[in-house]
């Protein structure tokens, strides 16, 4: 456990600062190596009491990519009604690229393996924070390998987990569309597209009680 170097120092902060929610794909197939890299990345996660409550699936059959496809087109769908007013600006955006990516993986949150360690007060929040931190790290060493992720949460978990056969208990989190891309987007895709702007994380960090902003000295 040796100290990081200036180098690898601003590697770490690149990959965070450029790592983007990827929807465009290019068809090249992945390297199952670097799958495996990045597979092994997500296991290295952080995780409540050490429980590790992530799974993932790799989707290969095209039959269940194309039901998946479904689902999030259907979801895509109901999120636009229940947009109102900006419904037609957001089906112009790309959400997903269920069908394009070269590897579809979905994130599953365990059956509840009654962990008790750090979880006596927000039990599912923290189970559900433990996969998030996977994926997070799965993102990351992404896009240190140049290729795209994106998250999809589009979709009915009970349908999903019906679809891939998962156990009662495990709930399916996330789709993960992962692959080549030709280039990543310089900002946000949302942003690119004026859905929406982020904000400074200035305004999001206060000084002993909500909402109390103070530059830091
Ligand atoms: C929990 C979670 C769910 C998300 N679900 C979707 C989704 O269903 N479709 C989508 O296009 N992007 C989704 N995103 C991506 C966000 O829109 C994206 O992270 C955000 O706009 C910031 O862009 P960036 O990741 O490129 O920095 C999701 C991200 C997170 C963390």
């Amino acid at each position: 456990m040796t100290r990081f170097t200036e180098q690898e120092r601003s590697a770490v902060y690149r990959a965070m600062r450029e790592r983007r929610d990827m929807r465009h794909f290019l068809p090249d197939p992945m390297d199952p190596k670097i799958l495996a890299r990045l597979l092994a990345a997500a296991h290295q996660a952080p995780s409540v009491g050490l429980m590790q409550p992530w799974r993932f699936i790799r989707v290969a059959d095209a039959a269940l990519r194309e039901r998946i496809a479904s689902l999030v087109a259907e979801e895509r769908e109901a999120t636009a009604m229940a947009l109102g007013d900006r419904a037609g600006e957001f089906l112009r955006l790309k959400v997903e690229g269920v069908r394009e990516c070269a590897e579809l993986l979905v994130a599953v949150l365990a059956p509840d393996d009654g962990t008790v360690f750090g979880r006596r007060t927000l039990p599912e929040e923290m189970a559900l924070c433990s996969v998030a931190c996977a994926i997070q790290n799965l993102w990351l060493a992404a896009r240190a390998e140049n290729l795209g992720l994106g998250w999809v949460s589009m979709f009915d978990p009970a349908t999903l987990g019906r679809l891939l056969a998962v156990p009662a208990g495990a709930k399916p989190v996330a789709i993960l569309c992962l692959g080549h891309v030709k280039a990543f987007y310089p900002i946000p895709m949302l942003e690119l597209e004026g859905w929406r702007r982020g904000r400074p994380w200035q305004e999001l960090v206060f000084h002993d009680t909500w909402g109390n902003s103070e530059p830091l000295s």
